[in-house]
């Protein structure tokens, strides 16, 4: 067999286990480490989706002491198995014999806490496994900076004899650069077969590297290649590799957008989830973050110094000093400098929401004009209509919250106060520094504290 072998052949009758039930203490958080946040993806994420990309089936994930909270966050997309004590990583492994033992093929383990590990390196070790005849295939890697990584031992023929974790190194073994980056494939008759005979370390554990010892003693010939990547092969012990990966993460993401034709002024301060889609010929400017389920269109120009999170917005925006969460803007939309739209804001095409505007839960129709300093919530806006600088819905009560509508082609004067519930008609006018209690009519004008009416519609007075 060569190396190029069809890998779909091995698909079809591999399965996958990950293993996501470590006590992450080195953490230190009351989050579990695999639902820390990555670009915007839980960690889990990273290794569940590699697993999508790899096997028919889906993958078996070991889950610990938050069993529910990842439970929660894959849904369906997993098969699950418990491990009550955590015990080390060939414990883990035990857990799901039950589950698998029955299959014969492949079996694929590698741990939840590799993000940034790519499908073309996976790939490279089902083939090495495909073309082998080895029970136990595996990478490895070399680093200058082994910090915590288990040492590759090997004979002096070249073979791999033994993982050693770094607790157990001899001084010399401390030495070897050669690592494991923890990505294994298994013949399954033999993995299940022989799990149980991993024997127990000095501290209680059973780890699954000791495999490789075991499957050499047995005559085997353990297969593993090096691989060229270091940067692929982090697993997020702390917070400090949590920030180094998204540091990699981050990097790819932008280069990604920047291939399809996103423009990115300054890729060392823009931050975009893994999450984000965005269209051609946009402009993002510095300190610019897009997070979430965002999209963005074509043309737009996106900050500097803007946030837009769970958005989606439309083409040839812009968005300049601005924060944007959970709204819907369409095309041709100007935001900014400094407004701020919240949730269930909706701004049509055309809107123009210049400096210190706030939105929330409102919709404003094609070609609405918000220009300065205005607040307005739980409202509705007809199209064309000109809401005057600090012009305000007064839409709470103390106790409720309260609707205001106001009709396409109005123009709201300057500084004024809608106590709703409120509504004011198409095309009608309220002056400067109002304070409207009660409805204004279609094509009336309102002045005045409370707001009285000064000149009725146009219709009725003829
Ligand atoms: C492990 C490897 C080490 C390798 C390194 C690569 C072992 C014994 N050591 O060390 O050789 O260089 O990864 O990053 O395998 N887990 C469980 N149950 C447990 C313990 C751990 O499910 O009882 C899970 C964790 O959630 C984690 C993964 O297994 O996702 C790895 O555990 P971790 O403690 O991070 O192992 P390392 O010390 O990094
Ligand atoms: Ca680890």
């Amino acid at each position: 067999m060569n190396a190029t072998i069809d890998t779909s052949l091995t698909l079809n009758s591999l399965n996958i286990v990950i293993l996501a039930a470590g006590d992450s203490t080195r953490m230190r958080s009351d989050t579990p480490k695999v639902l820390h946040t990555l670009a915007g993806r839980p960690l889990i994420e990273y290794s569940l989706r590699l697993a999508e990309g790899l096997a028919q089936t889906p993958p078996v994930v070991v889950i610990g002491r938050d069993a529910e909270a990842v439970r929660g966050q894959l849904g369906g997309r997993a098969r699950y198995v418990e491990q009550h004590q955590r015990l080390g990583t060939g414990h883990a492994v035990m857990q799901a014999r039950d589950l698998l033992a029955s299959q014969s093929g492949a079996v694929a383990v590698f741990y939840a806490d590799m993000p940034l590990l790519t499908i073309e390196t996976m790939q490279r070790l089902l083939q090495l496994h495909a073309a082998g005849t080895s029970v136990l295939s595996m990478l490895t890697f070399e680093s200058a900076t082994p910090r915590g990584f288990g040492r590759i031992v090997r004979a002096t023929n070249g073979d791999v004899q033994a993982i050693v974790e770094e607790v157990d190194c001899t001084p010399e073994q401390r030495f070897i650069t050669e690592l494991n980056p923890g990505l294994y494939c298994f013949d399954a008759g033999w993995l299940w077969q022989n799990i149980d005979t991993i024997p127990v370390s000095p501290k209680g554990e059973y780890y699954l590297t000791d495999l490789v010892g075991i499957a050499v003693a047995q005559g085997h010939r353990v297969a593993a290649v090096k691989v060229d990547d270091a940067t692929e092969m982090l697993g997020i012990n702390t917070r400090v590799h949590l920030a180094e990966a998204e540091a990699v993460l981050r990097g790819r993401i932008n280069r990604r957008h920047m291939q399809a034709g996103v423009t990115l002024s300054d890729p060392q301060t823009t931050y975009i989830d893994d999450t984000v889609a965005i269209g051609r010929d946009t402009v993002i400017l510095p300190a610019t973050h897009l997070r979430g389920a965002t999209s963005v269109g074509q043309g737009c120009r996106i900050g500097p110094g803007s946030t837009i999170e769970n958005t989606a917005l439309g083409n040839a925006c812009t968005v300049t000093y601005s924060v944007v969460e959970d709204a819907i803007v369409e095309d041709h939309v100007e935001i900014g400098p400094f407004a701020h739209l919240r949730r269930g804001a909706h701004l049509a095409s055309g809107v123009h929401m210049g400096n210190f505007g706030e939105v929330k839960n409102s919709y404003l129709g094609p070609g609405v004009k918000i220009g300065h300093f205005s607040y307005i919530g739980d409202a509705q806006i007809g199209s064309q209509t000109n809401i005057g600088a600090g012009t305000i819905t007064c839409n709470y009560d103390g106790s409720q919250k309260h609707r205001t509508e106001i009709g396409a082609g109005s123009f709201i004067g300057s500084d004024t106060m809608l106590v709703a519930p409120v509504r004011v008609g198409e095309g009608a006018r309220t002056g400067a520094g109002s304070v409207v209690t009660r409805d204004v009519p279609a094509g009336a004008t309102a002045v005045g504290v409370p707001a009285r009416l000064r000149r009725l519609p146009q219709s009725d007075t003829e």
